[in-house]
């Protein structure tokens, strides 16, 4: 069986953190490099933690540092979820992984062209690092099979009524993204919100009983307590991996097509991914939109993943 080639790019953060615990060992995918983006947290912050979970996680996996701000607005962080370092909570040997010398923009296009195959991109924070790869060299387009992006909602923002963190973050690169006319699944706030990392959950994972487990479960404790704190739930949706997840075994979402449009034009819903359920636009799909999420399946793909570790 071939395995799908992604690249990740994120911004560590602890659901981020999952999703590369889940994607860099399953025999399904080659994780061929994780790029890193300014989002939870500044770029200094989300490149160290994406280089102590490799590292804590004995990943074979490069890791690139891309975009400090977006492209075009002023930069915000998500400190009141991820805390001061973007992954408060789990405590980490000494760092010896590095970076790898070229930036996260460059190394997307040059992978992209010199790709025989087509590769997903995955995105889990501020679509930056990818829009402005399209810009840069717009021939990666036909070596992208597919954006499988963790953002926005066709309910409820959690940063404004309107508007999810990932995309109103930089609207902007959302909107070179969604206006590229690549296939497009977006995992939003509709179904993540029902992926709760319940106390049970984490208890289950806690069994599992090794190195990918104690990180969850350290991961776990500050993002939930954070979760309640500000939304005063009593399991913190566990957003990222889901777009994993749904590459290990696309029967875990459930999609609908939708045009869907970034708003970066007015200033209430600023950052809105206007999804247009009911096709009330009579327009082409752009997106294939999660409306559902067998929430079952999802945990035990988790504990799964976790097992894949020593
Ligand atoms: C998204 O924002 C970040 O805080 C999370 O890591 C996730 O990617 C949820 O809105
Ligand atoms: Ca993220």
């Amino acid at each position: 069986m071939d395995k799908k080639k992604i690249i990740l790019d994120c911004d560590p953060g602890h659901d981020d953190a999952v999703a590369i615990l889940l994607a860099g060992k399953n025999p399904k995918l080659d994780l061929l490099g994780i790029t890193v983006v300014a989002g939870n947290q500044t770029l200094e912050n989300t490149q160290r933690n994406a280089l102590n979970i490799v590292q804590c996680l004995g990943l074979d996996v490069s890791v690139y540092a891309g975009c400090r701000q977006p492209m075009i607005r002023k930069k915000m962080t998500a400190g009141d979820i991820h805390g001061e370092s973007g992954l408060d909570g789990p405590v980490f040997e000494p760092l010896t992984r590095t970076l790898e010398p070229e930036h996260a923009v460059s190394y997307i296009v040059k992978t992209l062209i010199e790709s025989d195959t087509p590769i997903t991109m995955v995105t889990t924070g501020p679509m930056t690092n990818l829009g402005m790869a399209i810009r840069m060299e717009p021939r990666i387009l036909d070596k992208i099979e597919r954006i499988v992006l963790m953002g926005g909602a066709y309910t409820n923002g959690n940063v404004t009524p309107a508007a999810e963190f990932n995309i109103i973050a930089d609207a902007d690169a959302a909107y070179v993204c969604f206006t590229s006319g690549l296939p497009i699944t977006m995992v939003g706030l509709d179904v993540t919100r029902k992926a709760l990392c319940y106390p049970e959950i984490v208890e289950r994972m806690d069994k599992v009983g090794n190195k990918a487990s104690k990180l969850f479960v350290d991961l776990m404790k500050h993002f939930c307590k954070s979760q309640k704190e500000v939304f005063g739930w009593e399991g913190g949706p566990l957003h990222d991996p889901i777009t994993i997840a749904y590459l290990i075994d696309p029967d875990v979402l459930t999609t609908k097509p939708m045009y869907t449009e970034i708003d970066i034009r007015s200033t209430q819903s600023y950052g809105r991914t206007n999804c247009d359920y009911f096709g009330y636009l009579k327009k082409e799909p752009t997106a294939d939109v999660a409306i559902d999420i067998d929430v079952e399946k999802f945990w035990n793909m988790i504990e799964e993943g976790l097992h894949l570790y020593d």
